[in-house]
């Protein structure tokens, strides 16, 4: 091959190999961070952008009320913020005070002289302040100062992606465990979850926190834990239970609490799973506590107990009609369940009635746990 030749391959293949580049450049670009700089100075901000750019995606902003414009669109964007301390309308402080509620791991720098000891004060306090950066600076150190910072955000995300990990593998653990439990049981099929689904809509009436509710949800999932050391010979068994089968079935309350309290994180749910057969005249067991006694997620979780174990089939009888379970509840209003949460559930019946129809679907709508923690 002549030499012109092979020129003219290499640059061909230099041509093909171009948009590889452009892609490798455009990924490049894709992970830079981005860094909003507040300043009113204009020389200020504009050697500020000189030293960065190179580096990252470079937003600015005049003075506090527009970084906190640009923080309205491109918040989720950007990981570290500069902020000049004395500017018109609004200090630096006051400003990433602003941010720091909504955005908590954007970290965040002050620009400040050494004679403003109060703003360094407040940055402590107020804006949870990663560094200051005294003035003037050497572009060098900010460089290295802001290297520092970009790290320390990157390692926030990974622990917070570890974090939502953790509790995403917690929450398939639950419900891998309350899946076996209700297969334990050949003759109520799907209890645990339908009694999870029944008090979930009962919280939602009663307008508890959405943390509450989520603990209340993983109760529900975990309340019959305490029938693993019970024989599957009387769990399953038909007819009717001796005094001695009867005792053994009752202890599976208590032994919700042993399984449960062991676990990190789980003892609320620990105690309210133990409470579950708790009436409110004290006539329950374990314990035999009563009214206010019981915890309100273990009165909660009465009520959706029995409405499920009266509708749901059993092997030897069909469940009952939805509106006999109904007036059947509302008879006990007072004796077996709390009489507030009682006149909750004659409000929210007919959608009890409804997810009888598809407790699966229902079960997704209203899961707390599912919305955070589940993956597409
Ligand atoms: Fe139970």
């Amino acid at each position: 091959m002549v030499l012109a030749e092979q020129f003219q391959t290499d640059d061909n293949n230099l041509e093909k190999l171009k948009p590889v580049f452009e892609a490798a450049e455009k990924d490049k670009e894709k992970e830079k961070h981005t860094i909003l700089i507040v300043d009113d100075e204009i020389n200020n901000l504009q050697l500020l952008k000189r030293t960065l750019r190179k580096n990252f995606h470079i937003l600015t902003a005049g003075d506090g009320k527009e970084a906190l414009e640009v923080i309205e669109r491109e918040g989720h964007n950007i990981s570290l913020i500069i902020s000049d301390q004395r500017m018109p309308r609004m200090t630096g402080t006051e400003f990433l005070a602003n941010v720091t509620e909504k955005y908590p791991n954007i970290i965040k720098m002050l620009l400040t002289g050494y004679s403003d000891i109060e703003a360094m004060i407040d940055g402590v306090n107020k804006c949870k302040l990663f560094q200051y950066i005294p003035k003037p600076f050497e572009p060098d150190e900010l460089e290295m100062i802001i290297q520092h910072g970009i790290e320390a955000y990157e390692l926030t995300l990974s622990k917070n992606t570890l974090l939502q990990d953790l509790k995403e593998l917690f929450f398939t653990t639950i419900k891998s465990i309350s899946s076996a439990l209700d297969a334990k049981d050949t003759y109520t099929h799907g209890h645990s979850h339908r009694v999870t689904l029944f008090s979930l809509i009962l919280s939602k009436e009663l307008n508890l926190e959405e943390s509450f509710i989520e603990e209340i949800e993983t109760a529900g999932l975990l309340h019959d834990i305490g029938k693993i050391g019970v024989s599957e010979s009387i769990l399953c068994k038909a007819g009717k239970l001796s005094d001695e089968e009867y005792e053994s079935i009752k202890e599976h309350a208590p032994k919700a609490k042993k399984i449960l309290s062991s676990i990190p994180g789980l003892s609320n749910v620990a105690l309210w799973a133990s409470c579950h057969h708790e009436r409110w005249d004290g006539r329950g067991y374990p314990n035999g506590i009563m009214s206010k006694e019981i915890p309100l997620p273990s009165r909660i979780l009465a009520i959706a107990d029995t409405y499920d174990a009266m509708t749901s089939n059993r092997s030897y009888r069909k469940g009952l009609p939805h509106e006999v379970a109904l007036e059947e509840i509302k008879n006990c209003a007072d004796t077996q369940f709390d009489p507030e949460i009682v006149k909750a559930f004659v409000k929210v019946e007919s959608i009890f009635k409804e997810s009888l129809e598809n407790p699966v679907a229902y079960y997704d709508k209203y899961s707390v746990l599912n919305k955070k923690y589940k993956k597409n």
